[in-house]
């Protein structure tokens, strides 16, 4: 129950700001009910006056009357509709944003949990239900209630033994209604939670089309469907059917209660109790109170779900969001200054779900100005450190500092800007390609952005499109080549200017020619920077300061290319396995025995040569010299 009153009371902070608009709503609800119940009287004294004594004048009064009545009820009603839905639907975008803004802040932790899918549905229906909850049910049922009153009213006064006679009626006809009500609300619950799966089926399949149809699985997909379906197919039709008798039984208890006013009244009027125009007015308020009771039923379900809706929505925002570091301790101050030193692991550890340790006794620091690389097999924790660093979770052991100053304690904005990151996965928003650069961040000119792209090898892809900057990216980058969007991923990076590159390199293969663009935006990206790079392919790393080789969540070797390589360890072993995929297998053989003479430029030239060299043509002149070179040799 206290819940129920801290959701009522958290709602209510929403609402708050629109009180006056709100407050005349409810005068114009006013306004209107008691119009509504006014055409009934106006009828009344048609037929107990006008017409009883043949007053031609008084027909003509009163006809224009009930026409200026509903005149001005359909006027205040629709002031009334449009002050309501506005305030509804600037209370749901209030809300709507509120909940983004604060999803937006929740740790990466949370998303794991929780599909995009559901959290959609939050911010989407959520609302939506919440909105029609107050601009529908809540204010129909208060006008319901108030029309209700002061039909009851005014029957009273005018006949309070025939009112009486309704008033031991209705109660047995809403306690029938309830109970069809009840059995109703649970067969749809039923129904909604299957229709549900069906959906669920439905997006699964067509997310996975291509796999679907790669795999020629069409008519298993259907064959499942059609199981579906068959499954659902009473569920569905007994909910129609249940909701044809709710409605029929309604009027059906319509019906009762007019022929016993009609019996009733029909007596009192032959006895002079009552009049004709009294009778009719009677059987005009009926009809009137029935139309709120069939609406009942759809309210009920909304009053349900939007009870859900809230719950859900306010329970998303009672999570704690990650900035709750902010100004914790005095270092934060700290924080905002630019990087001086160093980057220090000490003894990191690290479990995502609290048991099995993803990365153990790990050690190293970066200094300012280094170039650092993380290698390893897949799995062995490189893109978590990365995580680590930049807080998307918090370390379980040890000390992550830069600057001597502890990461757990800075400021998240503060501590993220320091760091230009390339994900492992390139992610691309709706929007042009200069909004995907410099992610609608105006300080960043549209110049900049050209000469990140310039940097990075891609303005020449960018502008063989024909809208340029301004094309538009198709869902999740489609529109552009795995290899162009790990070079939009570096322009973003680029354009970011920010002093540490944090770079986790794509798993995803490119042809070598791009990859060769890519190695060299990598060379202009690192310049000047401090650099931490996870490798896959490791050419791209021979030349830096220090590579750090990690198994299964701790370091194992550590050193430059070649002292690594002179140690004959785990890294020797990683480096010539990619080399056999590279060369052919006589070659490998020879190779190892007589161990790595080449430089690294040779071995981007042989990858080049694998792809073909005939493909290159527009490569950007750092890279063809190295290529160049390294091909003469
Ligand atoms: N969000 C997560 N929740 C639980 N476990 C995770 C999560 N992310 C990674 N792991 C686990 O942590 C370990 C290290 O993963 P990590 O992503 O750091 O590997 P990686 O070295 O980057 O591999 P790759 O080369 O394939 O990118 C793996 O065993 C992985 O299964
Ligand atoms: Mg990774």
């Amino acid at each position: 129950m206290s819940e129920l009153i801290k959701l009522k009371k958290e709602l209510f902070n929403f609402i708050r700001p629109y009180l006056s608009s709100i407050i005349v709503a409810i005068i114009l609800l006013l306004i209107v009910s008691s119009l509504a119940l006014i055409g009934p009287i106006i009828i009344k004294r048609l037929i107990d006056v006008d017409i009883a004594n043949g007053l031609y004048e008084g027909i003509w009064v009163s006809a224009a009357m009930y026409i200026a009545v509903k005149l001005a009820t359909l006027a205040g009603n629709y002031f009334q509709m449009y002050t309501l839905q506005r305030v509804g639907v600037s209370i749901m975008c209030d809300i709507k944003l509120k909940l983004f803004s604060h999803i937006l802040r929740l740790p990466l932790k949370y998303f794991e949990k929780n599909p995009a899918g559901k959290l959609i549905s939050r911010i989407e229906s959520d609302t939506e239900t919440l909105r029609q909850l107050f601009t529908n049910t809540v204010m129909t049922l208060f006008q319901d209630l108030l029309m209700f009153a002061g039909m009851v009213a005014v029957m009273f006064y005018l006949s309070a033994k025939l009112t009486l006679i309704l008033l031991l009626i209705l109660p047995f006809l809403f306690a029938g209604a309830y109970y069809i009500q009840r059995e109703l609300r649970v067969r749809f619950k039923i129904a909604r939670e299957k229709a549900s799966a069906v959906s669920k089926f439905l997006s699964e399949y067509i997310q996975g089309m291509q796999c679907v149809q790669a795999f020629n699985y069409e008519q298993t997909s259907k064959n499942k469907m059609g199981e579906h379906n068959e499954e659902k197919k009473g569920t569905f039709y007994f909910a129609e059917v249940l909701e044809i008798i709710f409605h029929n039984s309604i009027l059906l208890a319509e019906a009762m209660t007019l022929s016993s006013v009609l019996y009733f009244g029909g007596a009192m009027a032959l006895k002079k109790e009552l009049t004709i125009g009294t009778l009719v007015l009677f059987i005009g308020y009926i009809r009137q109170c029935f139309e709120p009771i069939i609406r009942l039923s759809e309210q009920f379900n909304i009053i349900q779900k939007a009870r859900v809706a809230a719950e859900r929505i306010f329970e998303i925002l009672s999570l704690e969001a990650e900035e709750r570091a902010e100004g914790e301790i005095s270092v934060a101050s700290d924080a905002s200054a630019s990087f001086r030193d160093r980057i220090e692991f000490d003894n990191v550890s690290f479990s995502y779900d609290g048991g099995r340790e993803v990365l153990s006794g790990v050690s190293f620091s970066v200094k300012k100005g280094e170039k650092v690389a993380l290698v390893g097999h897949t799995g062995s924790g490189k893109t978590t450190i990365l995580s680590l660093l930049l807080r998307f979770y918090n370390h379980t052991g040890g000390r992550i500092t830069i600057d001597g100053a502890d990461v757990s304690a800075m400021k998240l904005s503060e501590l993220r800007k320091k760091f230009a990151l390339v994900l492992q996965d390139v992610v691309l928003f709706p929007g042009c390609v200069m909004d995907n650069i410099r992610l609608l961040d105006d300080s960043i000119s549209g110049a900049e952005v050209e000469k990140a792209a310039q940097s990075v090898n891609m303005l020449d892809f960018i502008m063989k499109k024909e809208k340029g900057f301004q094309t538009e990216v198709a869902e999740r980058g489609s529109n552009f080549s795995m290899g162009e969007r790990q070079l939009l991923s570096f322009a973003r990076a680029l354009a970011f200017n920010s002093e540490i590159l944090v770079l986790d390199e794509a798993t995803s293969s490119v042809d070598p020619y791009t990859e060769a663009l890519i190695q060299d935006a990598l060379t202009k990206i690192q310049a000047g920077r401090t650099s931490i790079i996870v490798a896959h392919r490791l050419s791209t790393i021979i030349t830096s300061d220090r590579i750090i080789v990690l198994e299964a969540g701790r370091i194992v070797e550590t050193g430059s290319h070649e002292e690594l390589l002179a140690m004959n360890g785990h890294y020797r072993k990683l480096y010539e396995k990619q080399r056999a995929g590279v060369e052919p297998p006589a070659e490998t053989e020879e190779a190892s025995d007589g161990g790595f003479e080449e430089s690294p430029e040779q071995l981007d030239a042989v990858a080049v040569m694998a792809g073909g060299f005939s493909q290159i043509e527009t490569i950007n002149e750092d890279a063809e010299d190295g290529l160049k070179n390294a091909s003469a040799e």
